[in-house]
């Protein structure tokens, strides 16, 4: 267990379309001017300077969009990829350098991994065996004093092992490290509940079951970090709500740091301490799941996190505290009256999300009128889509979406009033994207 720090994390792909077509290009007429060679070394930067520091015992979700960067800076913290710049400290060793084994971190891929010649006990023990190979080898480069075994009876050992191998189990000749081996992976097992799935091969297991081993694989290590990388997506939905809990309590128990990679809001917020959300290789905002989802950092933040999406109605700032929209005009509460005063006469985004209107009946000047465009009755909740500003220079805007009753029938085309739950508003700058806060937290 320990905490982990990410220093200035970078990190570049050689850019291979350009040295592609450096390459075409070199064969290509000498009359052909060649348009982009400097380019040619830059590379995509695919992770720029993330800085993320977890705590020791912590579950830190990383969540964003697929091809933000996740499985990159996962695949960099457990060594599989070089870093282009930054440092990775987990606990106070410095694990740039050392390679994957040396690093004491245990990793859990989407796609399980599982070889398939081996069975359960096997692909649990297969990277304990090495763990604990390493181990010694540490032990003994530390000065700790760990007898060598003499070597008649190591001898001795391997010819019993041998003898005995093809016969069942609990009949063959164990050595001392194997039966902490087996400690380790029926202790694992246990917690997982597949302890009747050992002797099976991992074409005789469900997708669920290969997850379990592939976790029990990561648990019997007992690791220092957990690093597990969209672990539920192969799963069915009700599995992967099963399993989503099961690591959570598992994590719980063992409280071994974790960082857990998704691109699932659920999963990101019902599971971690803390989120990291990332887009395009940038770390957007670190904080509680409530807090991302309360007090979101900036119209990215906003829009991921939330299902459908916060809309994003643009307004004016005027005269103070009010909002002026061509169909409405909300004032908002004196807890803006001094953050707002800066923005006295600019554009402004207002952020509703859909469970901050409600229907009301009157029609009043902070109220939207609206002709539902769409209704999705989803049995215990209700969406409806609407446009605003049809006819203004908007005219394009995409729908805008709001929740209500699933007692409420609305049909296309109704007209409706609805009115928006004031202290939940957000507002963002239009230019940056960037949340602008009231004076005092709401
Ligand atoms: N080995 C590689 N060479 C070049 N580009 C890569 C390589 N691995 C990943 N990328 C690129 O890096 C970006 C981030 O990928 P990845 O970390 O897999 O994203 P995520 O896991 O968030 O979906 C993608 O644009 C991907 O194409
Ligand atoms: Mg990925």
């Amino acid at each position: 267990m320990a905490k982990v720090t990410l220093e200035n994390i970078y990190k570049s792909f050689p850019n291979r379309n350009n040295s592609e077509r450096a390459a075409t290009q070199s064969i290509a007429k000498p009359t052909e001017k060649t348009s982009k060679p400097k380019q040619a070394n830059r590379g995509i930067s695919v992770l720029k300077a993330i800085n993320l520091e977890i705590q020791d015992g912590e579950f830190m979700v990383l969540v964003g969009p697929s091809g933000c960067g996740k499985s990159t800076l996962l695949r960099a913290i457990a060594g599989l990829e070089e870093l282009t710049g930054g440092n990775i400290w987990v606990g106070d060793r410095l694990v740039n350098n050392l390679p994957p084994k040396e690093r004491d971190i245990a990793m859990v891929f989407q796609n399980y991994a599982l070889y398939p010649h081996l069975n359960v006990y096997d692909n649990i023990a297969f990277g304990l065996r090495r763990t604990i190979a390493t181990e010694d080898k540490e032990d003994r480069s530390k000065g700790v004093k760990t007898k060598p075994l003499p070597k008649i009876v190591e001898l001795l050992e391997n010819l019993l092992r041998a003898m005995t191998r093809s016969l069942p189990r609990k009949m063959r000749y164990l050595s001392k490290k194997e039966r902490e081996i087996e400690l380790r992976v029926r202790e694992a097992a246990k917690l997982l509940q597949i302890e009747t799935l050992l002797e099976r091969y991992p074409k005789e297991l469900s997708g669920g079951q290969k997850q379990r081993v592939a976790l029990g694989r990561a648990i019997a290590r007992n690791p220092r970090l957990f690093l597990m990388d969209e672990p539920l997506s192969n799963l069915d939905a009700k599995l992967r709500a099963e399993t989503r809990s099961q690591i959570v309590k598992l994590q719980r128990h063992l409280e071994t740091t974790t960082i857990y990679v998704t691109h699932d809001r659920v999963e990101a917020m019902t599971m971690g301490d803390r989120i990291a959300v990332m887009n395009q290789g940038q770390i957007q905002q670190i904080a509680p799941p409530l807090e991302i989802y309360d007090r979101p950092a900036n119209i990215f933040v906003a829009q991921f996190m939330g299902s459908p999406a916060m809309n994003l109605i643009p307004v004016r700032l005027e005269r103070g505290i009010n909002l002026i929209h061509p169909q409405f005009r909300l004032t908002v509460s004196h807890d803006w009256n001094e953050t707002l005063k800066s923005y006295q006469g600019q554009s402004l985004l207002l952020g509703i999300r859909p469970e901050h209107f409600e229907i009301d009946s009157l029609k009043k000047e902070d109220n939207l009128v609206i002709k539902v465009e769409q209704v999705e009755a989803l049995g215990n909740e209700t969406y409806i889509a609407f446009n605003l500003d049809k006819n203004g220079p908007n005219r394009d805007a995409k729908y805008f979406q709001a929740k209500i009753s699933p007692d409420r029938l609305v049909q296309p085309g109704e007209e409706i009033c609805l009115s928006i739950v004031q202290d939940k508003i957000h507002l963002f700058e239009v230019e940056t994207g960037r949340a602008i806060s009231p004076d005092r937290a709401i």
